[in-house]
């Protein structure tokens, strides 16, 4: 069986959040069943010099327009990464916006992706492409169209993004008005891609059992809740991991000292050598980390409003925050304000390691979460989660022992209820004893991929037989 997988940013290659995570590693642990190739487009960042030049090359047509591609190669912990060059995408300096700002749900260019995708799947002679999220989705349709032996899966990691376009777009993409109804890829009269994957793929998943739930609710739908009630049947949650080898603390260069769950006292070095770096005085208190991209999603402004009472606690809060946003500035005029607020602007794969290294509590006040990683990754640094209870968030963080992992959830997204929370882990920090019991427990937990990739696989083979 010959998967192909298609992503619009894979780890190490483009990063913005966790989508690339998952999208480096899951197949890197399906590559251990089967033959599994990745695809991703070639941005204008990236240096074409440590990439190989494929021998394949093609043309695409979306509407009028043909496209020349050239494709290039890399590998990274064993798996085969396709870039896809195209004329256009591959100009852009930044993976979702331009010099004129953000594009905010709808690059087209990734309609050109979309194409490219079937297309190689086409010369590699795949069973199965695994489709990621809107910049993929239209491949779901074109395959159907124009190689409906090959399979598709279509993951949803976040329902909020939709690839919404003007229905004169219908058009340039050269798709066929006959698929432009409630059915197919209408969605208040604009032409959307999400709805591509939803209706034309063979099944789809999303990054946690709880969202699989959610986003059929009103809440949490995203105004398509009807429609994914419409397909339920193939519609399926599978849990998202970590990889384990780059996520872990006995080995991790980037850190001030290694540890593990049986000698969690040389995690406490990384948190006084981060605190004396970020001039940070009263190190002994209790550090609170988060590590975010600044949008409504991750629950800015519940943590906004909530902030000045949570910095009145006994405790210092690191937050790494990325992207721009009105968010940005309100939060540099707190940490002005209040001396245990620390920023970090702009986002280190390494300093974010150092920063759960350090933490004793990582918070996560998200709104919505389809899974979440950061809390994963927390656990097994020995941060204890404190979060909402929505999402992946709610599969993988309990209040009791009984399960992995271990934390304190709020249920409703208030500042009441946060701050609770907070006080909750401030009573938690202060039982040396039951912290360092939590700590070790998470530290145990096996957060890796292979248990859903196992259950990837099962529906890949389901597909095929
Ligand atoms: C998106 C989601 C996040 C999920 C990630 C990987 O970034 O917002 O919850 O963990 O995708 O699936």
């Amino acid at each position: 069986m010959k998967i192909l997988f298609a992503a619009s940013e894979i780890f190490p290659f483009a990063k913005t959040g966790g989508l690339a995570d998952v999208a480096q590693a899951l197949p890197h642990s399906l590559s251990k069943h089967i033959d599994i190739v990745c695809v991703m487009p070639l941005y204008g960042f990236m240096e074409k010099s440590l990439l190989q030049k494929s021998e394949l090359s093609f043309r695409v047509t979306i509407g009028d327009n043909t496209h020349f591609l050239t494709l290039y190669t890399s590998s990274y912990k064993g798996v085969k990464t396709y870039f896809i060059q195209t004329p256009l995408l591959s100009d852009t300096e930044d993976l979702y916006s331009s010099s004129s700002g953000s594009y905010a749900n709808n690059n087209p260019n990734f309609g050109i992706f979309c194409a490219a995708i079937v297309k190689l799947a086409k010369e590699l002679h795949v069973d199965i492409v695994h489709l990621n999220d809107w910049h993929t989705a239209l491949a779901a349709l074109w395959i159907k169209e124009s190689a409906p032996e090959i399979k598709t899966v279509f993951t949803i990691h976040n329902l909020a993004y939709q690839g919404l376009f003007d229905a004169s777009m219908l058009k340039y993409f050269g798709i066929d008005t006959k698929y432009f109804t409630i059915d197919g890829l209408e969605f208040y009269d604009k032409l959307s891609f999400i709805k591509a994957g939803i209706a034309y793929s063979d099944i789809i998943t999303t990054v946690s059992p709880q969202y699989a739930k959610e986003i059929m609710s009103e809440r949490f739908g995203c105004g398509l809740h009807t429609f994914l009630q419409t397909h339920k049947e193939k519609i399926f949650g599978i849990l998202n991991g970590i990889d384990l080898e780059l996520f872990n603390p006995q080995t991790d260069r980037a850190l001030t000292a290694t540890f593990s769950s049986t000698n969690i006292n040389f995690k406490y070095l990384n948190k006084k050598g981060l605190l004396k770096e970020l001039g940070i005085e009263a190190s002994d208190r209790p550090l609170f980390i988060m590590i975010s991209r600044l949008v409504h999603q991750k629950g800015f402004d519940l943590l906004l409003d909530s902030l000045s009472e949570i910095l009145k606690r006994e405790l210092n809060l690191v937050i790494m925050v990325d992207g721009q946003s009105s968010y940005r500035k309100k939060l540099e005029s707190e940490s002005k304000r209040h001396g245990n607020l620390s920023l970090q602007i702009g986002y280190s794969e390494d300093n974010s390691h150092r920063l759960y290294a350090a933490g004793d509590f990582l918070l996560m006040p998200s709104l919505y979460e389809p899974c979440g990683l950061s809390q994963m990754i927390a656990m097994r640094y020995g941060a204890v989660p404190v979060v909402h209870g929505v999402g992946g968030l709610l599969d993988t963080v309990h209040e009791n022992q009984q399960k992995c992992g271990e934390g304190i959830v709020f249920l409703y997204p208030t500042e009441e209820a946060l701050l609770d929370a907070v006080e909750r882990a401030l009573e938690l920090g202060k039982n040396t004893k039951e912290m360092q019991r939590v700590i070790s427990f998470n530290m145990e937990c096996d957060f890796s991929f292979d248990k859903s990739a196992l259950s990837y696989l099962e529906h890949y083979r389901e597909l095929v037989a």
